[in-house]
């Protein structure tokens, strides 16, 4: 409510937009359960916790945000949010989402049932992002059957294939 004062209707959140209904299996705030997997053949294996909050605010669109935290120190990580988009009456779908990092990408790609899947269209950078550029990102969410949210990313770099970069189960709070 206090990000969306402006709103209309006494601070309540307006309806769901029908255009959205395919995704609304998204929406909550969702925390790791259990922490995180990275992975990367550059990288040392590491863990990290991560809560995510998918809203909106009656638009044709959902907000996200992804704010990843060191699992001992809570020290925040990466973050990144935007936008998911669907075109309208298909299971096409966009996600536009800004990094911390200095990244922005779009990747398209479709909802079937309760999973989506995308891969990038588009990435622009700063000019003194950190080496090694990524080339190409696919993610894949999924709802589960025990209402856990679940997310992979792949990723290929200047130096690396497609490979996995993270793995991350969350419960809904
Ligand atoms: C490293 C991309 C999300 C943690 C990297 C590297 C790239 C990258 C290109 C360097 C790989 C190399 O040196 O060969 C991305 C992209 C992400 C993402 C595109 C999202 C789509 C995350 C998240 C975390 C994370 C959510 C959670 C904490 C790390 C860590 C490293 C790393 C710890 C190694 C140290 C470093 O280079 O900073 N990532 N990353 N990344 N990433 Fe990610």
């Amino acid at each position: 409510p206090y990000l969306n004062m402006l709103l209309s209707q006494d601070c309540e959140t307006p309806q769901l937009n029908p255009v959205m209904e395919p995704l609304s299996w998204m929406l909550g705030t969702w925390l790791s359960d259990p922490p995180g997997d990275g992975t990367f053949p550059t990288m040392k294996p590491f863990q990290y916790l991560e809560e995510v909050h998918i809203s909106h605010v009656g638009q044709p669109m959902l907000n996200f945000s992804f704010n990843a935290f060191h699992p001992d120190t809570r020290k925040p990580m990466h973050r990144e949010c935007g936008f998911i988009r669907l075109k309208p009456d298909t299971n096409k779908v966009a996600f536009i989402s800004a990094q911390n990092t200095g990244m922005v990408e779009v990747e398209e790609g479709e909802v079937n049932g309760q999973e989506l899947s995308i891969a990038s269209h588009s990435i622009a950078r700063m000019s003194f992002a950190k080496k090694p550029d990524v080339e190409q990102i696919t993610r894949k969410f999924r709802l589960n059957s025990d209402g856990k949210l679940e997310q992979t990313v792949s990723m290929a770099t200047t130096t690396q294939p497609m490979t996995q970069h993270l793995h991350i189960t969350y419960k809904k709070v």
